[in-house]
């Protein structure tokens, strides 16, 4: 009776173990990927996507803009914006380059007058930097 309870701790306690191995390992792998993701997006784009993530939310744009694991990015206005790295058009006529990006980031009302997205007097650092931050978003 106690050998059996005591096997039966044993296999609860392993099955914990493998769980949370399981989990710090899932972690590692999210960890790893995003910081790819970064890296490669700040190489392309010369901006810092950590700032960029801050000044996203500093200038409002997830009241327009849902962004996936940004709390206050639910938005329903504009497009949602993960994946938009991947998208080949943006805003409905630039080619999606980072030049492109924060020329409509900054710009919007130049680039297609009367859109719904409003001139945030945006500047080019803040503007590099968030499209460091939105090209860093697989998805
Ligand atoms: C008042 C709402 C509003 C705010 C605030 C706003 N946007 Fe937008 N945004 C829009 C709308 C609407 C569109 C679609 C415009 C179009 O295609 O003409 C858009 C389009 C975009 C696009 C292109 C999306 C696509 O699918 O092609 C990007 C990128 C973008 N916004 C980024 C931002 C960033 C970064 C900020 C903050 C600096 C911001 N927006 C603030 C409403 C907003």
């Amino acid at each position: 009776m106690l050998r059996s309870l005591s096997t039966k701790l044993f296999f609860a306690i392993l099955a914990a173990l493998l769980f949370v191995i399981a989990l710090v390992g899932i972690l590692y792998k999210y960890v790893e990927q995003r910081d790819r993701m970064r890296m490669h997006a700040a190489a392309e784009t010369g901006g810092d996507p950590s700032r960029g993530e801050a000044m996203f939310i500093e200038y409002g744009c997830g009241s327009c803009h849902a962004v996936e694991g940004v709390r206050t990015a639910t938005g329903m206005v504009g497009p949602p914006l993960d994946g938009i790295a991947l998208r080949v058009i943006i805003a409905g006529k630039l080619a999606n380059k980072p030049e492109n990006m924060e020329k409509w980031i900054r710009d919007p009302q130049q680039v297609s007058p009367g859109t719904a997205m409003p001139d945030l007097n945006v500047g080019d650092r803040d503007a590099r930097d968030i499209t460091a931050f939105l090209y860093s978003r697989a998805k």
